[in-house]
């Protein structure tokens, strides 16, 4: 296929967009896979047959690519898309669109192999060595120029609020990922930190937190002022509250690293301003998760027949949910009972898996039938399916891990009259296995879904057609001899 689609009477550029989309979905199953195996490692740790199964390199392998494979490839194509669509242009520099493409999978591929034969540079998030970083670097830039020039050649007077989201994150990303990985190369695959002691804890967690906060966040919101009115075919709730919440939101997210070293050797007036902001960031993010759901004012209806929206609002209520958690865990007295546990992970995946990934499944949902001029996914009720079955499985895995957090919190914490712990470490550990066992099982229908998903998204790209209706796709199509009667305004 060629690389500029014509659409009425636009041209866009849709191969990138494709190309992004398709490793989303792959990217997704091999992540997920690798988060099922070290859950089930968990149960199982004869399962780590030898160093390069170990836990410790299968972790970051999981965290690197659900995050930056799969949530990235979500937000280059996404992004690509909705800039062009609202900007009313095709891509700035398709050479260096393609480059970010090409690079980014080599980028992922070599970092999930690097981790596996141990070589990392030991900060999470940003395990990838020197050489990797570099690379990173070098993309980053040129999605920079590809997405800004993009904008600066728009064919409107508007630049619309999603390309705000988008434009911030690219640009907070860049500071993050340069600032935290100032390193010292060793050798070719070795390098120290910069910093030292507190000061590398800090700049770590400054960088951790705001990679939640714009590489998991403020990025996906972009995604949501896009797709969730376009698939509810409702105008934004309030476009006021979009630009006063974005800018609280960047503001806001920037203080809150503190709280992921509560009780720790920083010093204490910079811990309580963690707590502080991270109280503070309630109400932005709830701005953006009412904004979102109250755009459906009027469409409530469609949740009854219409699966890609049920993916994007059941998204927002998890986004509601972690951040509302997220802000109570951040409160030094809560964060004592919840620090070092599970609750961390039901928090984090009820974040990455009800927030990320639902609302990357709902828009990619949206664009496959367009991208590739279908009416709609080649099954209907296998999006059905994949939605109950992602549901469940966060259910699941979050539910089964906070009981397990506040559990073995509290067996930690309990002592007997004369001082001496009620309950041995291993005590704990063995209490959670069947909670542990439950994890792995909703781990498993949610990465069951994912694989549904794919099937879909290939039986659509080849252009079978389904048994059941389309998902309803009312004022769009999108062939050679009807083009798209997409409405022109985002
Ligand atoms: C099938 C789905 C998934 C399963 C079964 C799964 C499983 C796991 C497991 C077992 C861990 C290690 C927890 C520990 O060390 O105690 C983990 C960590 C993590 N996962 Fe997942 N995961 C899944 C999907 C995702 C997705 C989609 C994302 C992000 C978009 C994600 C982000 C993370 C992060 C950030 C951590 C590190 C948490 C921390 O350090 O507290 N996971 N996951
Ligand atoms: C208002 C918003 C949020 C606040 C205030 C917040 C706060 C927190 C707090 C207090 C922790 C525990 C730190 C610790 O005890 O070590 C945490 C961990 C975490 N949160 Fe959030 N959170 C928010 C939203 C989110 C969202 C939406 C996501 C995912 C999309 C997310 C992902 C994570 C991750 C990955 C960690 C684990 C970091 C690690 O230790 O490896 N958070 N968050």
């Amino acid at each position: 296929m060629s690389t500029q689609n014509v659409i009425g009477s636009e041209t866009f550029n849709y191969k990138v967009v494709r190309q992004f989309t398709i490793a989303t979905v792959i990217w997704g199953v091999l992540g997920m896979g690798m988060g099922v195996f070290i859950a089930t490692q968990l149960v199982f740790p004869e399962l780590s047959f030898n160093e390069f199964f170990g836990y410790g390199r299968l972790r970051p392998v999981h965290t690197n690519l659900v995050i930056f494979a799969f949530g990235g490839s979500a937000l280059f194509a996404t992004s690509y898309y909705v800039v062009q669509r609202t900007c009313h242009t095709t891509l700035f520099a398709p050479r260096l669109a393609a480059f970010t493409f090409w690079a980014w999978m080599f980028i992922w591929a070599a970092a999930a192999i690097s981790f596996s034969m141990g070589y990392t540079s030991t900060k999470e998030y940003a395990e990838t060595e020197w050489l990797l970083d570099i690379l990173i670097t070098i993309v980053w830039v040129s999605y920079a120029v590809v997405f800004f020039g993009t904008v600066a050649k728009r064919r409107t007077k508007h630049i619309y609020v999603a390309n705000w989201f988008y434009g911030a994150y690219i640009i907070t990303i860049a500071m993050l990922h340069i600032v935290n990985n100032l390193e010292v190369p060793w050798s070719l695959a070795k390098s120290y930190s910069y910093y030292a002691g507190v000061q590398d804890a800090m700049a770590q967690w400054w960088y951790g937190h705001n990679a939640v906060g714009f590489f998991l966040t403020t990025s996906f919101l972009g995604m949501m002022y896009y797709f969730v009115p376009k698939q509810a075919e409702r105008p934004i709730y309030s476009y006021r509250l979009s630009i006063v919440h974005f800018w609280a939101l960047i503001f806001t997210y920037m203080w809150a690293g503190p709280h992921h070293l509560l009780y720790t050797s920083l010093p204490d007036w910079t811990q309580s301003l963690g707590m502080l902001f991270s109280l503070i960031l309630l109400a932005p993010s709830w701005g953006g998760m009412i904004n979102g759901i109250m755009t459906l004012s009027g469409a409530w209806h469609k949740l009854r027949t219409d699966p890609v929206l049920k993916f994007l609002v059941v998204s927002l209520s998890f986004y509601g949910m972690s951040t509302f958690e997220g802000s109570m865990m951040a409160i030094r007295t809560v964060n004592a009972l919840s620090h070092y546990t599970e609750w961390t992970v039901a928090h984090v995946h009820s974040g990455a898996l009800g927030w990320v990934a639902m609302i990357s499944f709902g828009s990619l949902y949206y664009m496959i039938p367009r991208l590739w001029g279908r009416d709609g996914m080649y099954k209907k009720s296998l999006v059905e399916l994949h939605f109950w079955l992602a549901t469940i499985g966060i259910v699941l895995y979050i539910a089964s891990m906070w009981i397990a957090g506040v559990m073995e919190g509290l067996m930690w914490r309990s002592i007997e009259a004369d001082g001496t712990l009620t309950y041995s470490f291993v005590q704990a550990l063995a209490s959670k296995k069947v909670l542990l066992i439950m994890r792995a099982i909703g781990g498993g229908l949610f990465l069951t879904g994912i694989v549904i998903m794919l099937f879909n998204t290939i039986a659509t790209i080849r252009g079978r057609v389904g048994v059941n209706p389309p998902v309803p796709m009312p004022g769009y199509s999108n062939t050679a001899s009807a083009p798209a009667a997409e409405p022109a305004k985002a």
